[in-house]
C-alpha cells in the first residue's frame, strides 16, 4: 500500500528528524504543526512495526476535525480494502503491522485518569499549552514499556495557554529542575512563514494574523513567548533594572521592615492542591510588600500535599521566629474563610489554633478582590505601584504573570492555574482596599521624576535613603 504523505517544508523536515526525548514544535499558529503530528505518527506507525502511538488533543471535538478525520481520509481507511481499521469505540487505529495510534483528550484533569496504567512509546500532545501542567505530566507517564522502540513525547504549541509558562520554561528559557536533564529537550519554531503551502494557497490567512490586536499578533504570528492572550495582570513588571530604585517594577530589592509598619500573614489551604504562606507588610501610606513566602509546591510532584496542618503550624511559628522581618513582631493572620468548615467537628481553622498559629476570616469575594489587585499593580505617573514583592518572593514572581482568564466565567481568573499565592494576597488586600487608581502604562520622556521620597522611607527610617 502507498501512502502519499506529501512534502514536509524545511521546519516540518527538522521535526521528523529530530531525535530528543522531549521535542517541541511551532510556537506560534499555521506553521504546519499539525499536519507534522499526523506525517510523523505514520512514519513512525509503519517503521516500528508494534509500535504504540497516541495522539492527545484538549478537546474531542478538536481531536476529530484535527487528526481522526484528516488521518482516515489520508489513508483511505474504510475504502474497501484498506487494511488500516478504526475503531471508533476505543479510538484506536491499528496498522495491519500491529502498531496502534490512539486518539485521546483531556478536557479536565479527570480525563487524565482514563489513560492511566495506559503504555505508549510515543506521545503526541496537539495544542500542548492548552492542558495543564498536571495533564502533561499524568499523561508523559504513559510513555514506558520495555520494547526497544524509540520513546518521545512531541509537542506542538502556540504561545498562552494552562501550561504557557511550564511549556515556556522547559524549551524557550530552558531552566530546569533537578530531576529535568536539559539534553532531553529540543524546540524547533515554526512560524506561519515556514508553512510555504498556506503562503501560496491561502494570503488571506497571513493577512488576518496580520491584522490582529498587538498581544495576539506577537504570539500568533511571531511566535512571542512574551506576550500571550488571556493574561489576567498584564501590567506586571518584573525588571532587574529598577529592583533598588522601585520604578515601574513590581520586583524589588529585599530590605529591612521598619519597626512601625505592620506584618500580615496570608494563607490559602490546599485541599487537593498546595498551600501557600504570603507575610506582607504595610508602610504608612497604606503599600504593601510582600516579604516572605512559604509554598507549598516546590515543582516537584506533589510536595506539600503530605504535611499535615500541625507540620504546617509547626513551620510557619519556625519562620516567624527567625526571619528577622518577622522575628518578635505583631503578625495578624488572614485565611481562606473556607478553613473555618468542617464536616468532621474539627476544622482546619481549629487545628491552628491549637498549635497557636490564629487567624482572622479572609473576604473571599473573587471579582473585587481582581480588582483590588489590579488597582494596587497599577503605577502612579511617577512609575509606583502599591504592591511590591521582594524578588526573594520567586514562586509568586512566577506564577502571577501567568495567571489566565477563565474560558468560561470569562471575568474571572482561570482556577485550574497555580493561583494559591494569588488566593493568599487577595485576602490581605481585601483586608486594606484601595480606591480605583488608573495605570499609568509606560515610562516615556513626558513622565516626570518623581518627588524627592516619594516612599517615605526617610521620614520611616532616616538611615536609608530612597535610591
Ligand atoms: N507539508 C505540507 N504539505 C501540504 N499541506 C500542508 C503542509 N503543512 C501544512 N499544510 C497545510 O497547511 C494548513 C495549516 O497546517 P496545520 O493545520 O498543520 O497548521 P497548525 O500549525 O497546526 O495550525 P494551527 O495553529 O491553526 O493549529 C493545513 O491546511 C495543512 O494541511
Ligand atoms: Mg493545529
Amino acid at each position: 500500500m502507498q501512502i502519499d504523505l506529501g512534502r514536509p517544508n524545511k521546519k516540518q523536515r527538522l521535526f521528523l528528524t529530530e531525535r530528543h526525548r522531549h521535542v517541541a514544535f511551532g510556537g506560534a499558529r499555521g506553521g504546519g504543526k499539525s499536519w507534522a503530528i499526523r506525517a510523523k505518527a505514520i512514519a513512525l506507525a509503519v517503521k516500528w512495526p508494534g509500535i504504540q502511538i497516541m495522539i492527545i488533543r484538549r478537546t474531542y471535538p478538536e481531536l476529530q476535525a484535527n487528526h481522526i478525520r484528516p488521518l482516515k481520509k489520508l489513508l483511505h481507511i474504510g475504502v474497501k480494502g484498506c487494511p488500516i481499521k478504526y475503531n471508533d469505540s476505543n479510538k484506536i487505529m491499528t496498522f495491519p503491522n500491529g502498531s496502534t495510534i490512539l486518539f485521546g483528550y483531556c478536557n479536565t484533569d479527570a480525563d487524565t485518569d482514563r489513560y492511566q496504567g495506559t503504555e505508549v512509546d510515543v506521545l503526541f500532545l496537539d495544542e500542548a499549552t492548552q492542558l495543564t501542567e498536571q495533564q502533561i505530566k499524568d499523561l508523559n507517564a504513559c510513555v514506558r514499556g520495555t520494547s526497544n522502540f524509540p520513546r518521545r513525547t512531541y509537542y506542538t504549541c502556540n504561545p498562552g495557554g494552562k501550561s504557557h509558562g511550564y511549556i515556556k520554561r522547559l524549551f524557550v528559557t530552558r531552566e530546569y529542575q533537578s530531576n529535568e536533564h536539559p539534553e532531553d529537550y529540543s524546540f524547533i519554531q515554526s512560524l506561519v512563514y515556514d508553512n510555504d503551502v498556506l503562503m501560496a494557497n491561502d494570503p488571506d490567512y497571513v493577512r488576518s494574523l496580520e491584522a490582529l490586536p498587538e498581544a495576539k499578533r506577537k504570539a500568533w504570528l511571531e511566535g512571542d513567548w512574551d506576550s500571550f492572550i488571556g493574561q489576567v495582570f498584564t501590567e506586571w513588571r518584573n525588571d532587574p533594572a529598577h529592583y533598588k530604585d522601585r520604578l515601574w517594577t513590581h520586583v524589588i530589592d529585599d530590605f529591612d521592615i521598619p519597626p512601625s509598619w505592620k506584618i500580615y500573614r496570608g494563607y490559602d489551604h490546599g485541599y487537593s492542591k498546595p498551600f501557600s504562606v504570603g507575610w506582607f507588610a504595610v508602610d504608612h501610606d497604606a503599600r504593601i510588600y510582600r516579604i516572605r513566602e512559604w509554598y507549598g509546591c516546590t515543582g516537584e510532584p506533589n510536595v506539600g500535599l503530605q504535611l499535615t496542618v500541625q507540620e504546617i503550624a509547626r513551620h510557619i511559628k519556625e519562620i516567624e521566629s527567625t526571619d528577622p522581618n518577622l522575628k518578635g513582631r505583631k503578625i495578624l493572620g488572614i485565611a481562606d474563610p473556607a478553613i473555618w468548615g468542617s464536616d468532621t467537628g474539627e476544622s482546619i481553622e481549629d487545628m491552628f489554633e491549637a498549635c497557636g498559629v490564629y487567624f482572622d476570616k479572609g473576604d473571599h469575594t473573587r471579582l473585587a478582590g481582581l480588582m483590588q489587585f489590579h488597582y494596587r499593580l497599577s503605577f502612579d505617573q511617577y512609575g509606583l505601584p502599591m504592591f511590591y514583592v521582594f524578588k526573594s518572593c520567586t514562586h509568586f514572581i512566577r506564577c502571577i504573570p501567568l495567571l489566565i482568564y477563565d474560558e468560561h466565567n470569562v471575568e474571572d481568573i482561570d482556577t485550574t492555574m497555580e493561583d494559591h499565592n494569588y488566593d493568599e494576597a487577595r485576602y490581605i488586600f481585601m483586608a486594606h482596599p484601595l480606591n480605583p487608581r488608573k495605570n499609568m502604562p509606560k515610562y516615556d520622556e513626558t513622565t516626570p521624576l518623581p518627588p524627592e521620597d516619594p516612599l517615605n522611607l526617610v521620614t520611616v527610617k532616616p538611615e536609608r535613603s530612597y535610591r
